[in-house]
């Protein structure tokens, strides 16, 4: 009997139906335990929940897999147990977050911020927008986010450049930031939170964007130094969309949500009704991997 813990009753509808031999049982993560919890070996943790991360994998002593929903994984990486296999919801979230960047930067290029705002008055105000055509779109984080990002981009006749940590064919290294940033038109930000990329986008790096350039992040607020971002917005000289920030949620009263030339959405990128029907068919087929022995996919290795 393989025993699978799912964060609720939702979650085990979601799941649709498992081999025979699986037994599936709920967990919020809080004190009342279900019957069969410290045999369970495949886990799916509630969304974003790290908390008490030792005493749950305590309360479940032969853990074998860890399959989150999301896929940024800094809260947990570095916290799993030996011989516990850590796998992201990598292939759940591309299509909606990529499609969020798209509406994020022709919602900001088009200007529909202050056309909404114009309409609330009833006034007749126009002001002339760009489009996406030959726009340089450097996108910081070349995983399936970016790639994803990346090809609804061409479609729109922009030329995507694209980002990660090392370079590798038809990607450029972080370290080329200096060269790549004065050139782009947009810059958005689809990398992991790590100790690597924590405060990447710093004063200098805001300075070496261009004046009327547009930065959009749908990774993480804490890459981010927002005391610099709200200074080159307050100046007028760069403008941004953020569908994270830090903290989050974003304080009543934060120079943010004031600031001018920026489009707040509370991180709502990956949250669209068909997520959850889609995390779950990954699971699915993720846990009859793991039942036939078979090597699992999004397994998160390495220094994180
Ligand atoms: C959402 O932020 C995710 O990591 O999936």
């Amino acid at each position: 009997m393989t025993v699978v813990c799912l964060p609720d009753s939702h979650a085990v509808e979601l799941l649709g139906p498992v081999p025979d031999g699986v037994r599936v049982v709920a967990w919020n993560g809080e004190a009342d335990q279900p019957d069969g919890l410290a045999e369970t070996t495949f886990w799916v943790p509630q969304v974003e929940d790290s908390t008490d991360l030792p005493g749950k994998f305590a309360a479940m002593p032969k853990l074998k897999v860890m399959q989150l929903l999301s896929a940024g994984v800094e809260d947990v990486a570095g916290h799993v147990p030996e011989g516990v296999q850590l796998c992201d919801a990598r292939g759940v979230h591309g299509s909606s977050v990529a499609e969020l960047v798209l509406a994020l930067i022709l919602a900001s290029n088009r200007r529909l911020p202050h056309f909404l705002d114009a309409q609330r008055r009833g006034v007749w105000d126009l002001v002339q927008g760009e489009d996406l055509r030959d726009k340089r779109v450097l996108i910081i984080g070349a995983g399936d986010l970016g790639e994803q990002t990346a090809r609804r981009l061409r479609s729109f006749d922009a030329e995507p450049v694209l980002v990660a940590h090392s370079a590798r064919d038809g990607v450029h290294a972080t370290a080329e930031l200096p060269d790549l940033l004065p050139d782009a038109d947009v810059v958005v930000l689809t990398l992991p939170l790590t100790s690597k990329t924590e405060g990447l986008v710093d004063a200098e790096f805001l300075a070496s964007m261009p004046a009327g350039s547009l930065l959009v992040n749908v990774a993480r607020g804490k890459i981010v130094d927002t005391d610099a971002l709200v200074a080159e917005l307050t100046s007028g000289r760069l403008r941004a969309a953020l569908d994270v920030v830090e903290p989050e949620p974003l304080p009543e009263g934060h120079p943010l949500w004031s600031a001018p030339g920026v489009i707040i959405t509370p991180h709502a990128a990956g949250d669209i009704t068909q997520a959850g029907a889609r995390a779950f068919a990954l699971v699915n087929a993720q846990l009859r991997r793991y039942l036939a022995g078979e090597p699992l996919i999004n397994v998160v290795e390495g220094d994180y």
